[in-house]
């Protein structure tokens, strides 16, 4: 018996210390061994009573997309994908929260009404999805208490929240434009890094979930965690990109494989079709979050250098150990598909960086629409008119540094990225009213406008006040833009 046990402790020191080296979590081989082990060993069977970790507790998710317009096309398709998947997964409707505009099924722009497709030769992923949140009520203060399961302080909307207890498992998956530590959202203000990690803190908390899985399309979306999310929360968040890059729309016109020839849109994003399509094929069970990370982060670095992003990873990595299945649910009709006999991902041979997307969007309409027509005169204007909103912003941007700072020192600062592991900003108040002074005085920053975060995050750090920000502000833009673009028309972004 001695020896049994002096055996078992020896073998369980030996996983406990092949499951933090760097070898299991980082490479590229997958050892399925520790998972199963660990699960079997670590006494956590007993303590459940016996029953099998799996069949504990509800699945939980809330799906958001945090774009609109049709030229954002991709994001809500990303949403109802993920939906589809949950709910072959077998998540039931009460159990999945959707955020989504809505705008995009029934626009006039789409080719084929009432039908959103996520791939060249997807079907409908629009159909069934619950519509909880739409149009103006997809905003932050109602992701927060759907989140938080807080009832009354919801406003409009289906009123379902995540009323979780401990022993549930939450997915979160997000799609949208992003800067440094800010995700958009399609009202006013936008999601600061911050305030989602003080409510995931409050979550965690209360004691309501027993792991949360948030996946994260974003631009700069490694900013949103870095440095931010602790461990010991039972989160674990991977992003499509790191805290300094772009992330990639795909599916795009002129891509391969590029959509059905009417589409003028990018039809999904890189890092999230590359979970979904994972997702869609295999036996969940038989699949870590581990094993998906790294086949997405494959995908989404794309073939060469110069297209696709950095896929990372946060909070308490050892969940990444967790099934799929754990949160997705799976479906039984992939129950003889596991990872290791069939991959069908597809490559992308040209994804296109999600701040241009706009334009490729209103650059493809104007090329299509007929010689002298109505369409040609408006798509001309809207790409003409964000071509100039983004000048605007970067020269705005670029002066203000130098009224603050002087001409050689601004850019620097601006320009300044602090070390990997180091959040953003110190002060966060500070750079949401920073964000306000600009856009009162140079217009909104709007989905493009995001990247800048940055520059007005050092603004804060080297210690401007909001009295010197209004006056150089002021100062910079002479010129108040005009609608859309007028924070006046959308209200504040922070
Ligand atoms: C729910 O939100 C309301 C209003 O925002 C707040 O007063 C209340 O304390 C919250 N309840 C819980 C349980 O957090
Ligand atoms: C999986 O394979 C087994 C054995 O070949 C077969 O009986 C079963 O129907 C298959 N399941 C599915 C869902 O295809």
């Amino acid at each position: 018996m001695m020896i049994r046990c002096a055996v078992v402790s020896l073998f369980l020191l030996t996983l406990s210390i092949l499951t933090v080296s760097d070898e299991i979590l980082d490479g590229g081989d997958f050892i399925k061994l520790p998972s199963e082990a660990l699960r079997f060993f670590d006494g956590s069977a007993e303590a459940d009573g016996g029953d099998d970790h799996d069949s504990v507790g509800t699945r939980w998710a809330i799906l958001l997309a945090g774009s609109n317009g049709y030229w954002n096309y991709r994001h809500q398709a990303d949403v109802c994908h993920a939906y589809q998947v949950l709910k072959r997964g077998g998540l039931k409707d009460e159990n999945i929260v959707v955020f989504m505009y809505d705008d995009i099924a029934y626009n006039e722009e789409n080719p084929r009404p009432g039908v959103i497709i996520n791939s060249p030769h997807g079907e409908d992923v629009y159909n069934g999805v619950p519509k909880d949140y739409v149009g103006e009520d997809v905003t932050v203060d109602n992701f927060f208490a759907v989140l938080l399961g807080n009832k009354t302080s919801i406003k409009g909307g289906s009123g379902k929240v995540v009323d979780s207890s401990s022993n549930d498992h939450i997915f979160i998956y997000y799609s949208d434009h992003g800067g440094p530590g800010v995700l958009g959202m399609p009202t006013s203000p936008y999601l600061y890094a911050d305030d989602l990690i003080n409510v995931l803190k409050k979550k965690h908390s209360s004691g309501t979930y027993k792991s949360l899985v948030f996946y994260l399309e974003a631009c700069e979306s490694g900013s949103i965690f870095e440095g931010l999310l602790p461990e010991g929360l039972n989160i674990y968040a991977t992003t499509a990109a790191n805290a300094e890059e772009s992330s990639w729309g795909t599916y795009c016109p002129g891509d391969y494989p590029s959509p059905p020839p009417e589409y003028e849109t990018c039809l999904g994003d890189l890092y999230s079709v590359a979970w979904m399509e994972d997702s869609d094929v295999h036996n969940l069970r038989a699949e870590t979050l581990r094993q998906q990370y790294q086949l997405v982060k494959k995908r989404t670095a794309g073939a060469n250098s110069y297209y696709g992003s950095h896929v990372m990873q946060f909070g308490d990595l050892q969940l990444s150990l967790d099934t799929l299945y754990l949160y997705m649910g799976t479906n039984p009709a992939n129950d003889n598909f596991t990872l290791l006999s069939e991959n069908s991902l597809w490559p992308s041979s040209r994804p296109v960086n999600q701040r241009d997307a706009d334009l490729l969007h209103f650059w493809h309409k104007f090329r299509k629409a007929p010689e002298g027509s109505t369409r040609k005169f408006e798509s001309q204007q809207q790409l003409t008119e964000a071509m100039a909103h983004r000048t605007h912003l970067d020269n705005s941007i670029k002066l203000i540094g130098k009224l603050l700072f002087g001409f050689e020192k601004g850019p620097e600062v601006l320009n300044n990225v602090r070390p990997a592991g180091e959040p953003l900003v110190d002060d966060w108040n500070c750079l949401k009213w920073l964000v306000r002074e600009f856009e009162t005085h140079c217009g909104s920053l709007s989905q493009y406008g995001m990247k800048h975060m940055r520059s007005i995050a050092n603004i804060c750090n080297a210690g401007v006040n909001v009295e010197q920000m209004a006056e150089a502000s002021a100062q910079a833009c002479t010129r108040f833009p005009s609608n859309p673009w007028s924070s006046l028309h959308r209200g504040f972004s922070a």
